[in-house]
């Protein structure tokens, strides 16, 4: 029977730090750590996200700003926002909501976004300084399921069979990538791999992140495996579940993280920690 692993506990932890943080900055009347989310149209589960953001700058007291745009927005009138905020020092972090729609090419916004306010960790700057293994804003799922692995005490990744299923820019590659530099084995599976369980199965640690309600079986996975549940779906009763089956995968792992309360806060509480981080950059 697989412990479960609280996301969600972790992510309280790492957010009641920053509160402390945030309430000595204010006692001493300095200026606050600032985000600015955009978003471009009315996605109904992009919405839900940025308020899930707005909501967690509150708790903690962070300046934050969100600025809903017209669906029909151009990208030049976006571009020009982001020059605003990029110039504007009382700024420290700038995140676009993604997906954006189709008339706007995504690469190219995520390049206008200052590299030194981009806490997302989207901008190629910082995916390249990622690959590099420096300095860097890292993307904040694969940061947050970093430290969630870090918090599963017992687990020194050196060495480890670790196996992704997904290859997004958003978590797949770039938790690859982290794993690589602890030292792990790591494997990339993805819509095109043959024979993809006989891979999944000799994973030490699964991460999954895939998009597909409760894709992934007991069957999928190796006795005693760390599973990590990157997805969030809805499934056809409307429930919100993972890509991993969780009641029977639960039987068969070690640890398992859940969908809700696993690595969804942790993303939100990587945000707002690389934007303390941006802003402790900026007031230097
Ligand atoms: N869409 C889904 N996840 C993310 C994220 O982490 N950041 C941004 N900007 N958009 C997203």
């Amino acid at each position: 029977m697989a412990e479960i692993v609280y996301g969600s506990e972790i992510a309280a932890n790492i957010k009641a730090d920053l509160k402390q943080r945030l309430d000595h900055l204010k006692a001493e009347g300095k200026r606050l750590p600032h985000l600015v989310v955009i978003l471009v149209g009315n996605n109904p589960a992009s919405m839900s996200y940025v308020r899930g953001k707005e909501k967690a700058c509150e708790a903690i007291g962070m300046e934050n700003e969100l600025v809903m745009l017209e669906e029909n927005t151009s990208q030049k009138e976006l571009l020009a926002l982001i020059q605003q905020y990029n110039h504007d020092p009382m700024v420290d972090g700038i995140l676009v909501q993604l997906p954006l729609p189709k008339h706007i090419d995504e690469n190219e916004v995520l390049y206008a976004i200052s590299p030194s306010k981009d806490v997302d960790g989207f901008h190629p700057y910082n995916i390249g300084r990622m690959m590099m293994g420096q300095p860097c804003y890292l993307p904040c799922t694969p940061k947050g399921i970093m430290a969630v692995l870090a918090r599963i005490g017992e687990v020194d990744l050196s060495g480890k069979r670790a196996v992704v299923i997904g290859r997004s820019n958003i978590v797949g590659k770039p938790i690859a990538q982290l794993l690589l530099q602890a030292n792990a084995t790591v494997t990339i599976t993805h819509s095109k791999t043959k024979e993809i369980q006989a891979i999944t199965k000799e994973a030490d640690i699964l991460i999954v992140a895939i998009g597909k309600p409760r894709y992934v079986g007991a069957d999928w996975i190796k006795p005693g495996a760390i599973v990590i549940d990157v997805g969030v779906n809805r499934d056809e009763n409307n429930k919100l579940c993972g890509d991993v089956d969780f009641e029977a995968v639960k039987e068969i792992a070690s640890y398992l993280t859940p969908v809700p309360k696993g690595i969804g806060p942790m993303t939100i509480a990587m945000l707002l920690s690389n934007t303390y981080d941006a802003y402790i950059e900026h007031t230097r």
